[in-house]
């Protein structure tokens, strides 16, 4: 979560044009964290789905 909260809430990135979302909870922060998580396995499984086709 480190990295993670470094770049979001702790806008490490405003440099490059990303905001910082220093209002977030650690909690909304997790939740963001594991739907991105999540996602990136649902898209991984759809695409080794499809490479066995
Ligand atoms: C909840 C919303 C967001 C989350 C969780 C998030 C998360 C992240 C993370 C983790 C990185 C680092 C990616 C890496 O190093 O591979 C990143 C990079 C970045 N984000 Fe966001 N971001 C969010 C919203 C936004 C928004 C709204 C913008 C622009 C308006 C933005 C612009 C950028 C940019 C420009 C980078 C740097 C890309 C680069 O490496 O050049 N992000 N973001």
């Amino acid at each position: 979560m480190a990295v993670f909260d470094k770049v979001v809430r702790g806008g490490a990135y405003r440099a490059l044009g990303m905001p910082q979302f220093d209002y977030l909870t650690e909690q909304q922060l997790q939740s963001i964290q594991a739907y991105i998580v999540n996602q990136a396995w649902t898209d991984f499984e759809a695409q080794q789905a499809a490479a066995r086709k």
